[in-house]
């Protein structure tokens, strides 16, 4: 089964949208399969920007992301990653729809509310930054059938 990482960003954590977040992805159907609340390390934050570095706002991201406690979780289901682009919205909260995450809450593209991966290679790299395999929980959603 297809898997995706995201994670809520420390101005989410810190202007009280977790639940509003969390509960946009519950009521469309996605699955959480692990999920806590964490400060990063620099070398967490470091490892999951790599391919950012040098670039202009590389200095500014890391030191946002490691400015207070993120929330970081692992959803699970068939073409999830696509799902849940959709439902965050573009990078620039300027460029996404309106009824998306980012669309909705979001003001900067470094503030950007959420982080969740792009591709299923980069969602197994990135979940393993903050995982491991034993905290990926095995559970059935009872609206399973109903999606
Ligand atoms: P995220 O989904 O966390 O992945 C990389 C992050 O880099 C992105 O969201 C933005 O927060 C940030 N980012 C990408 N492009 C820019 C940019 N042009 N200016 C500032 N921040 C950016």
């Amino acid at each position: 089964m297809e898997r995706e990482f995201l994670f809520l960003k420390p101005n989410t954590v810190r202007r009280g949208l977790v639940g509003e977040v969390i509960s946009r992805l519950e009521r469309r159907g996605i699955k959480i399969v692990a999920m806590k609340m964490i400060c990063p390390t620099k070398e967490q934050a470091e490892e999951l920007y790599k391919e950012h570095k040098g670039k202009p706002f590389y200095e500014d991201l890391l030191k946002f992301i490691l400015s207070g406690p993120i929330v970081v979780m692992v959803l699970e289901g068939p073409r999830v990653i696509d799902m849940v682009r959709h439902i965050i919205g573009n990078t620039d909260p300027l460029k996404a729809s309106p009824g998306s995450i980012r669309g909705e809450f979001g003001m900067s593209i470094t503030k950007n509310i959420v982080h969740a991966s792009d591709s299923p290679e980069n969602a197994e790299r990135e979940l393993k930054i903050f995982f491991k395999e034993e905290e990926i929980i095995k559970y059935r959603l009872d609206v399973q059938d109903d999606l």
